[in-house]
């Protein structure tokens, strides 16, 4: 029988985030440093390492996948991943997060792989912006690229955006417009202080309250009860059932006692909550043990015995120097 993945206050553990790379072709101002360095290719995991990986955990009762970054897509041999990991038995549902920008060449070959649910980065509307909070992309590929995994078969799209005052919070209204004409859902994200980026965020903090605020001046937003087993609580838009809003507010709605979920670092390293340094390294492990998962298990039970209650993010301070792409979003 299947073997189940409770940490040591009870939660169930069935979703995990694998990085795949921590490298990316955009350098958002919320995820980076301007000038970032890369892990070397040798301390990544290698794809065998990472469906062995995804085997091991399958096999203890995870039902949910998301492939990260860094991008995701920017991985050799990424697709043919995808085909493997989501022909799992037991895995209910394999879904990504991306930042858009290869899914006109990459969107049906992922549907065709498996990938039952995209997650795309959208922070803003207006080149110019686009370009300033990405530092390096190009919004209308990532717009052409929303419009290819439109047409390629996904279950659901959903954008992301980190709201910060004086970027982009002007233009919640047009990004929820923009997801409503087509059916999209839409998260708005609070800003979380992972790594040293070079600004501040507690300057450019805009609260979910705020956002929810900025959009009832022009729509009429429903409550629901709806949950996706992730930290957003949605909401809906009278005249728009295809659509739902998320709010993902880590600072002002905290979600850590329902969490249900770990994540494993481009490196390899299995992370017990985004917002400590707690760890094992599963790298090490799979390596030490190549034919043989029971040390693996064995060490990933007694680290889930030690996930913390809950992140103590704090919009003045950086205590986690991890950036988010060394993360696993
Ligand atoms: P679904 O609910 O499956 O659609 O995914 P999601 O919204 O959880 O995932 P996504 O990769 O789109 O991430 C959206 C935001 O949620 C990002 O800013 C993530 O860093 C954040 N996030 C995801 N999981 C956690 C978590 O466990 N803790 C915290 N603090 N933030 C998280
Ligand atoms: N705070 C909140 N969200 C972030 N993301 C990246 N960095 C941060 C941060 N510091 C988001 C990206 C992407 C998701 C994986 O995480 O926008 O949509
Ligand atoms: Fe790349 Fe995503 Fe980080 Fe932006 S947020 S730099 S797209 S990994």
């Amino acid at each position: 029988a299947e073997q189940q993945l409770i940490d040591g206050l009870g939660r169930r553990i069935d979703y995990v985030r694998l990085s795949v790379t921590d490298r990316c072709d955009f350098r958002c101002v919320y995820c980076m440093a301007e000038d970032m360095t890369f892990l070397p290719r040798q301390q990544v995991l290698t794809l065998e390492e990472i469906e062995r990986l995804a085997g091991i955990l399958v096999a203890q009762g995870v039902k949910k996948i998301r492939l990260t970054g860094g991008e995701p897509l920017v991985r050799q041999g990424i697709v043919d991943l995808c085909s493997r990991i989501s022909a799992l038995p037991g895995l209910r549902e394999l879904v990504m997060t991306s930042n858009g920008s290869q899914l006109v060449k990459l969107a049906r070959p992922l549907a065709e792989a498996g990938v039952k649910r995209l997650n795309i980065s959208l922070d803003s509307l207006d080149a110019e912006r686009f370009r300033a909070i990405t530092r390096t992309g190009e919004l209308q590929q990532v717009l052409d690229g929303i419009e290819a995994a439109r047409e390629a078969g996904f279950q659901r799209i959903k954008l992301n955006v980190v709201v910060m005052k004086g970027r982009n919070a002007d233009e919640v209204p047009a990004l929820v417009d923009y997801a409503l004409q087509r059916g999209l859902d839409i998260s708005f994200i609070e800003e979380m202080p992972l790594g040293h980026v070079g600004r501040s965020r507690a300057e450019a903090f805009c609260s979910s309250d705020e956002v929810r605020e900025i959009i009832r001046r022009s729509h009429v937003l429903i409550d629901s009860a709806e949950q996706s087993g992730g930290p957003a609580r949605y909401m809906r838009v009278e005249g728009y059932p295809d659509s739902r809003i998320g709010f993902i507010s880590p600072h002002s709605h905290n979600f850590c006692s329902t969490c249900n979920r770990v994540r494993v670092t481009a490196e390899g390293r299995l992370l017990l909550c985004l917002g400590h340094e707690n760890s094992i390294d599963m790298r090490g492990l799979l390596r030490r043990h190549p034919t043989t998962d029971t040390p693996v298990l064995e060490a990933l039970q007694a680290a889930l015995q030690r996930k913390p209650a809950r992140h103590e993010f704090d919009v003045n301070e950086v205590q986690v120097v991890r950036f988010m792409n060394a993360s696993g979003g």
